[in-house]
Formats: C-alpha cells, structure tokens, sequence
C-alpha cells in the first residue's frame, strides 16, 4: 500500500510524535509498504520535493529520539510565520490525497483534535483511528467526563480560565490536592500535582501563562493503570510505577524512568472493571479502531477514569504496542491492525 505517516504538527507534542511517526514508518515499510514520512507542519519544504523520492527518502534524525524537553514552540511559531498562516506545510494534502490511506501519528492539538481528520474527510482520503468528532470530544478533557460521568467513576472536576484577578481566590478556595491541567493537551504537558497552597498558586500562574482552559481535578490516590482497546476489546492493562513524582513527560519518554508491569499483575475483577470502563469510554465518545484510557486504581479496585487518548504514543517507550505485545501482536502487526480495521 502506499501509505503517507502524518507526524509532527504544531502542538507541544510535535516531538514525541516525530517519534511515533519514525517507528510507524519504519514498521511498516519493513512489512513492504510505500512510506512516506511527512511533517504536517513542515510538509515538504524539508523533504526532497518528488513525491515519489519521498516515500523512499531515509527518516531523518530528527524524527529518531524524543527531546526531554517540550519543544519551543516560539521557534515553531517563528518558522510558520514565515511559512504563512497555515499549520498544514506545503504539499501535505496533495501527498495525503494521492495514498490509500493516512496513517496519523499525531499527538495532540491539530493532530489528535479532529482538525486533521475533518479535513481529510472533505479530501475523501481514509485515515487511521477515529473520526474528527469523537476525536474532538475526546481531546477535551471537560467535555468527555461530562459526557462520561453517569457511566464511569470520575474523579470529581472543575474547568476553569484562570486569570490574574482570580489566581488569589482559586488558591485560597481549592480543596487540595488537586491535579492542574490544560483542559486539551497531552504527554503531562503543563500538569501539576498540587498538595500546597504554594504549590497551587505556581501551577495556577502556569495555567495564565499557557492561557486556555484549565481543569482543576480532585487528586485520587492510587495505582496509575491504563489500557487500551484496539478491534473492540479491551487489551491487557498495563501499571505504570514511576520511580520518582508522577507519570510526567520526562517519565513517560525517558527509556527505564518509570517500571511497567503488562498486564497489570491486579485481581482479574479489577481488570474486568478497567476494561469494561474504558470500552464503555470508548463507545459513549464514539471513538473507532483504538484507543488508550488512563486510570487510577484505588485500594478498593475502582478505577477512576481520568482520559482516553485517540492516538495514543508509539513511540519507543509507549504503553499500547506493550499492550499489543502482551497478546502475541507484534509492533508492525499492531500498525497494521490500525490500519485494516480503519479501511472497514
Ligand atoms: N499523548 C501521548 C502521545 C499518549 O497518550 O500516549
Ligand atoms: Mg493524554
């Protein structure tokens, strides 16, 4: 098949999907496929411009390891500003148009929201994973518990836009502790655990800073397990046991920073209980092919549903190929699962 990998974008996940896309890549031309691997923000301006070099053109080092740090989106923004006002670089929709399908290997804001989805749509082009509303829905981490929370336990919540006028009475009113998030972004990405006062109050100036809507969620103590669901079942769950703080973006893509046991090693009514609540997810959002939903798991065996991710990380410490994996589904088996069941 000839086959375009979609990775990059403008979101504060562009690196991690650079290395999601690499390995999809990678994986499927080494099952025989045509690949090319695309920048949808920097389309081919970086790339040999003959589209069919371009399937055959070496991934390049950029897209190989995953940056420790959030990338500097002034750069990014700086480069787009002199590529015009578009987030989608040259030539990426006559290349998307021209595949028999699209692989998304995109985290995050124009990637993961819908946005790219709906436009492939309207460019009649298939692409992998979910369609552009259950993917929007699911990127909006208020809109998918309020549509969520009569089905699954959810720890309890409230979306806010915090401004400099109200960072004294959030401080001084929230009950903690409390988990601070962008109410759509993704990897941890500007996510705190605040237990202080004074540990509220940074994570409060950071939401100003960052602008947007913040969720403000109670924190639950318990053990972090996500699981996925790819063809319509649930996949083994997997427990994540970072070695110090929380699961955040240096934990997740610093190879060995955090232990992950797949499948859990949980009671099996524990594991009926997590599956089931995130197929329930799932099928509420109205999501296809695949997914990845993130719980904690309290002493008691409730999980409580924090998100579900539409396409989720494959990079190479990413949980949903460990998943696969548990079941006999090999990385390059896994991509081309995803891609079979969203050609059906
Ligand atoms: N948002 C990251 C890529 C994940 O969910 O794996
Ligand atoms: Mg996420």
């Amino acid at each position: 098949m000839k086959i375009v990998v979609l990775a990059g974008g403008l979101s504060p996940e562009r690196n991690v999907s650079l290395s999601s896309g690499a390995m999809v890549c990678q994986a499927l031309r080494d099952r025989g496929h045509q690949v090319a691997l695309v920048d949808l923000f920097f389309g081919l301006d970086d790339w040999d411009k003959e589209p069919e070099a371009l399937y055959g053109a070496p991934i390049p080092e950029a897209f190989l390891k995953v940056s420790r740090q959030a990338p500097d989106l002034d750069e990014v923004r700086e480069s787009r500003k002199t590529k015009g006002p578009s987030a989608i670089g040259p030539g990426v929709l006559d290349l998307c148009a021209g595949a028999d399908v699209v692989y998304l290997a995109l985290h995050g804001a124009c990637g993961e929201d819908g946005r790219i989805q709906a436009a492939l749509d309207l460019l009649g082009v298939p692409y992998t994973g979910s369609g552009y509303l259950g993917s929007a829905i699911a990127m909006d981490k208020d809109l998918t518990k309020q549509l969520v929370a009569e089905k699954v336990t959810t720890p309890k919540w409230q979306t806010v836009t915090v401004t400099e006028e109200d960072l004294d009475t959030l401080t001084a009113e929230t009950e903690l502790p409390v988990v601070v998030k962008p109410i759509a972004s993704g990897s941890s990405i500007g996510v705190f655990i605040a237990k202080t006062r004074q540990e509220l109050r940074h994570a409060l100036e950071e939401s100003v800073r960052l602008g947007g809507r913040t969720v403000l969620e109670q924190y639950i103590q318990g053990r972090e397990i996500q699981v996925a669901v790819l063809d319509g079942k649930a996949l083994p769950s997997i427990e994540i046991i970072p070695k110090q703080g929380f699961y955040d973006y240096e934990n997740k893509y610093q190879p060995g920073a955090a232990l992950e046991v797949c499948p859990a090693e949980i009671p099996r009514e524990w594991e009926e209980k997590i599956g089931q609540a995130a197929l329930t997810v799932f099928r509420t959002v109205g999501l296809a092919v695949y997914s990845r939903a993130d719980f904690i798991v309290t002493e008691d065996g409730t999980p409580y549903f924090l998100e579900i991710n539409t396409l989720p990380g494959m990079t190479p410490t990413s949980l949903v190929p460990q998943e696969a994996a548990a079941v006999g589904i090999g990385y390059g088996q896994l991509c081309e699962v995803v891609i079979q069941k969203s050609l059906e």
